[in-house]
């Protein structure tokens, strides 16, 4: 067996044993970059070889909770890809605020910026009142930070951002500091429902009318991808919102023909009441 073939099989098992013991579920995550935290995680321990890692993250769940840590990447920002909430506030909104109760989720939310910003573009079109927003995530770290709002005095550098996306008043209304950190007002706070949830093993949530699920599939395999982006449709109203990430899209996935592309340039798909593909060929 050479090298590859062997670190490929290590790999395999190790995820595996993954899991087995702890029912995260990466073993359809994309190759490349699941490969390289991986090395990273054995090049930081005192293991030699990927299978000694094996044993390792069955005995010790400290260890697992640095893997963990290690596959969430957490990249976020307030108003990130500003021209994604200008469209969201010119093209969405207006068929948003044909529904009396809007439901949001945002899958795989990080520490919850973008959440913040959806909450905050909401408000400034007079849906935050009646709208719940569900923010989740596997990673209990960030939902932490998420649910308490306090970020770095760094945030108010992101006022740029919040005007690119059509933001009405000055970023600062929106915070105020706490001694050298920003703390989210508590009316954004109160609208929004952070919780964990696996999108591997999870279940759906039921009838949103807006899904944003950015920079996440970018992880994952085709299968995984579609897997995933099976639950999302099936959380979704008809005519119901899907705002992926820049460098994520709907084309060649199994549900493409579900979808119209709303806005291409933003990556914001509108659920339609297409029929499956092999139904399509019947009708
Ligand atoms: C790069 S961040 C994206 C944050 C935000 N959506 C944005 O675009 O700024 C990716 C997030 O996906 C989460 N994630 C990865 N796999 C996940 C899974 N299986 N279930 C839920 N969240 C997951 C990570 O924990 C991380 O917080």
């Amino acid at each position: 067996m050479d090298r590859q073939s062997r670190e490929a099989f290590e790999i395999k098992w190790l995820l595996e044993a993954i899991y087995a013991c702890y029912g995260y579920d990466f073993r359809d995550y994309a190759g490349a970059s699941l490969k390289r935290r991986i090395l990273n995680r054995l090049e930081q321990s005192d293991c030699r070889h990927i299978s000694d890692m094996v044993g390792k993250m069955l005995y010790d769940s400290d260890f697992f909770e640095l893997f963990l840590q290690d596959m969430s990447i957490t990249v976020t920002e307030m108003f990130r890809d500003p021209k994604v909430f200008l469209r969201l506030r010119e093209r969405v909104i207006p068929r948003l605020k044909t529904y009396s109760r809007i439901n949001v989720w945002h899958a795989g939310c990080a520490t919850g910026e973008e959440v913040y910003s959806l909450a905050i573009l909401l408000h400034e079109e007079g849906l935050l009142e009646k709208t719940r927003i569900y923010a989740t995530d596997f990673n209990n770290h960030s939902l932490e930070i998420a649910r308490k709002g306090i970020y770095s005095q760094e945030l108010v550098k992101y006022q740029e951002n919040y005007l690119l996306g059509g933001g009405k008043k000055a970023l600062s209304e929106y915070y105020r500091h706490n001694y050298d950190a920003v703390i989210m007002k508590a009316f954004l706070r109160k609208r929004i429902t952070f919780a964990y949830h696996n999108l591997t093993r999870d279940q759906v949530f039921a009838e949103m009318h807006l899904i944003m699920c950015r920079n996440v599939l970018i992880y994952f395999n085709q299968a995984l991808q579609n897997k995933v982006l099976g639950l999302l449709i099936n959380s979704l109203v008809h005519k119901g919102f899907l705002v992926l990430g820049d460098k994520e899209t709907l084309e060649f996935t199994s549900i493409t023909h579900q979808f119209d592309d709303f806005e291409p340039g933003a990556k914001i798909y509108r659920k339609t009441a297409a029929l499956p593909k092999a139904n399509q060929d019947e009708a």
